[in-house]
């Protein structure tokens, strides 16, 4: 018998080394300071990838410590969903390279793209797996490296976004767990927020031209600020009451709110809108400025952290982004939390690590042979 709901058992979260402060953009010559920045969006700081580090390696930090935390091996897991608008290659999906790192040989993968709403998408997606039975274990990723699509001589723009990663393992449960989804978009607004061409290898301008590509300023995020700014606080407020309605909550049912993590005024306004008290609603946008569709699990893994998860809370994500995307969750905390993670991965976590390394090596090796074989026998005919 499938078990009826859907709930997070497992949660980690990741985010680069490298700090950039407000005043750095000062310094890089921008016309902005320090208090623009923390006044008008709530942003001190924000973490940002290495030229080595791609999306899918912090996909996979993150993933590591849910699937500890959830006390499962990776060889479990039925399905992998990533969200992101920032993928390692535009193919293969970066859900495949988490899928061979993580060794979850039995599992399915997938990219799933709504941009900042993308991870409360794929948390509805894989709680619907769950929920029809088709699958016992999912893992869902939020990862972004939004750093590396900026116009760093933008200032409407650059001091916004920052980069990271968090994942959730989703279990079957005989309680709620998520109690109501709601997602939408409107491709109307497309526009408004826009990364045009590119992935992390950023193409050397062949064929520019030809498909109307302008290989410079079309890798580069634009935004329309205070459009997108107006149309979110209405939209997330929204795509609340939606889930809200559809879960039996009024306000003050609510224990936390965790909306995504763009701009402080606009969880403000939203929680005004909804009439949930700022007290409840859990924002780390100052310490990671806009980390898109890794901003929910992330701050969800630091209310948990710093005790502002308890078992049968409920809990309400709303998210929005490019698109325009929207989608919102009312759920009820059901995991007990571990007083305490060890510093260090347990023996057993780092026997399956590196278990996932060799295999990953045997069956690249295998492709390789595979592959010179076929070569060598198409020569002969
Ligand atoms: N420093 C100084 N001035 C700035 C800066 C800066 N870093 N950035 C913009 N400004 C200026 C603009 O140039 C403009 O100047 P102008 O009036 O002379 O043209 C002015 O500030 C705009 O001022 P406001 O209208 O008061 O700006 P606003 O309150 O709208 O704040 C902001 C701007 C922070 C961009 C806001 O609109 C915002 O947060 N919008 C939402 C953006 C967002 O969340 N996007 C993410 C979507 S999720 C995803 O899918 C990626």
């Amino acid at each position: 018998m499938p078990q009826k709901y859907a709930q997070i058992s497992g949660w980690g979260m990741y985010v680069p080394e490298r700090v950039v402060e407000n005043d750095a953009f000062v310094k890089l010559g921008l016309d902005t300071s320090n208090e623009w920045i923390s006044s008008r969006t709530g942003i001190e700081r924000r973490h940002v990838v290495a030229a080595d580090e791609a999306t899918s390696d912090m996909a996979l930090r993150a993933s590591q410590e849910a699937l500890q935390v959830a006390e499962i091996p990776a060889t479990e897991l039925d399905l992998i969903l990533v969200a992101t608008c920032t993928p390692d290659h535009i193919m293969p999906a970066t859900a495949s390279l988490v899928q061979d790192r993580l060794g979850a040989k039995e599992a399915g993968a997938m990219d799933m793209n709504a941009a900042c709403a993308g991870f409360v998408y794929a948390l509805s997606t894989g709680a619907s797996y769950i929920e029809s039975g088709r699958a016992k274990n999912v893992l869902v990723v939020g990862a972004d490296e939004l750093s590396i699509h900026l116009d760093w001589k933008d200032r409407s723009t650059c001091v916004l976004f920052g980069d990271g990663a968090g994942a959730v393992v989703l279990q079957g449960a005989n309680e709620p767990g998520v109690m109501a989804t709601s997602m939408g978009s409107d491709g109307a607004g497309a526009g408004l927020l826009t990364i045009k061409a590119g992935s992390r290898y950023r193409h050397n301008g062949a064929g520019a031209g030809t498909n109307g590509a302008n290989p410079e300023s079309d890798y580069y995020l634009r935004m329309n600020g205070p459009q997108i700014f107006r149309w979110a606080t209405q939209m997330m407020a929204r795509a609340a009451e939606k889930v809200m309605t559809g879960s039996g909550l009024d306000a003050s049912d609510v224990d936390l709110f965790i909306p995504h993590q763009a701009n402080y005024r606009i969880m403000e306004a939203t929680a005004r809108r909804l009439g949930i008290p700022l007290e409840k609603v859990f924002s780390n946008v100052s310490d990671y400025g806009n980390t898109s569709a890794a901003s929910i699990p992330i701050a969800l893994c630091e209310a948990i952290s710093s005790g502002r998860v308890k078992v049968g809370d409920n809990i309400l994500l709303s998210s929005f982004g490019a698109g325009l995307s929207w989608a919102a969750m009312a759920m009820r905390w059901g995991a007990e939390i571990p007083t305490h993670l060890p510093r260090f991965r347990p023996i057993r976590h780092q026997v399956e690590d590196r278990v996932a390394k060799v295999r990953s090596v045997i069956r690249k090796g295998e492709w390789r042979v595979r592959t010179q074989i076929d070569k060598r026998i198409r020569k002969e005919d």
